[in-house]
């Protein structure tokens, strides 16, 4: 099935499913609802985020782009120039998904978080930006788009952020091996099956009951699609919540289990 079939049917399915008032009758869960995934809060820095993004979607500049990830069909890489605008228009994250990550750090407090997939670096200021002590590492193949990133952080002002450049599969092994634990990860990258797995269970060694993962894009393809209903009935996992173009999983003990699928 064509790929964006697959999504317009998903997305009818997400229709059936989803609730938007959705309510729990566990505490801990109707606290995820309310306070992360419907707070309508205003914060400042979704102003300077939407700022940035408005710019960048200005941005002309015309850059080599490598591409390791599902892009790359069957070759290991694929390169292509493109717009700075056209990455921010195709692939960075979109505000609403943006502001639920800002709030999961704003509310759960994490100390360190794994992010893969920085492209220009969007929705690594919606993790950074919220607490400023609180360590950010993004990996990315692609050096021009992380040189990029690099200097929408500094506009930023952000010293909360260390920048891994290579493929996921070499460089993440390294990262796990220096990082004693992961509060709080975002995949955002690499958008098959057997890459969301592999990455899923490489860092589940460095999770703890209170880590939480976020994933992009579950429902873009079969694959992915696949990969979220493994994860989403891990044995591991108690909570998931399906918001369409992100899933977000718990793996606290004391969460009664359940899969819950909202509207944002
Ligand atoms: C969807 S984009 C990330 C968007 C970004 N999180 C945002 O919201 O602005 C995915 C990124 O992952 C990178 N990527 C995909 N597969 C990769 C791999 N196997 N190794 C390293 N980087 C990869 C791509 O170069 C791309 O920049």
């Amino acid at each position: 099935m064509k790929q964006s079939i697959f999504m317009v049917l998903a997305y009818l399915q997400h229709l059936m499913k989803s609730g938007s008032g959705h309510q729990s009758d566990n505490a801990f869960t109707s606290d995820v609802v309310k306070q992360v995934i419907q707070n309508q809060e205003h914060h400042e820095a979704y102003n300077q985020i939407g700022q940035l993004r408005k710019r960048l979607l200005q941005k002309y500049q015309v850059i080599e782009s490598t591409d390791f990830g599902s892009g790359a069909g069957n070759m290991s890489y694929k390169l292509k120039y493109v717009r700075v605008a056209s990455i921010v228009k195709s692939s960075a994250i979109s505000e609403r998904c943006g502001m639920v990550l800002f709030r999961l750090v704003e509310y759960f407090k994490p100390n360190t978080i794994i992010e893969l997939g920085t492209s220009v670096g969007i929705s690594t200021l919606y993790l950074a930006m919220p607490k400023r002590d609180t360590k950010v590492i993004t990996l990315e193949g692609c050096t021009t788009k992380s040189e990029q990133a690099a200097a929408n952080f500094s506009a930023m002002k952000l010293e909360n952020i260390a920048q891994h450049i290579g493929r996921f599969d070499i460089v993440l092994p390294q990262v796990i091996n220096e990082t004693p634990q992961a509060d709080l990860v975002f995949i955002d990258g690499n958008h098959t099956y057997d890459a969301t797995m592999a990455n899923f269970n490489a860092l589940l060694q460095i999770s703890h009951p209170e880590t939480i993962f976020v994933f992009d894009d579950i429902h873009w393809s079969a694959g992915m699609q696949k990969a979220w209903d493994e994860i989403s009935g891990h044995e591991r996992v108690t909570l998931s919540i399906d918001l369409f173009r992100m899933g977000i999983v718990f793996l606290r003990k004391e969460v009664m289990r359940q899969n819950l699928v909202i509207r944002i």
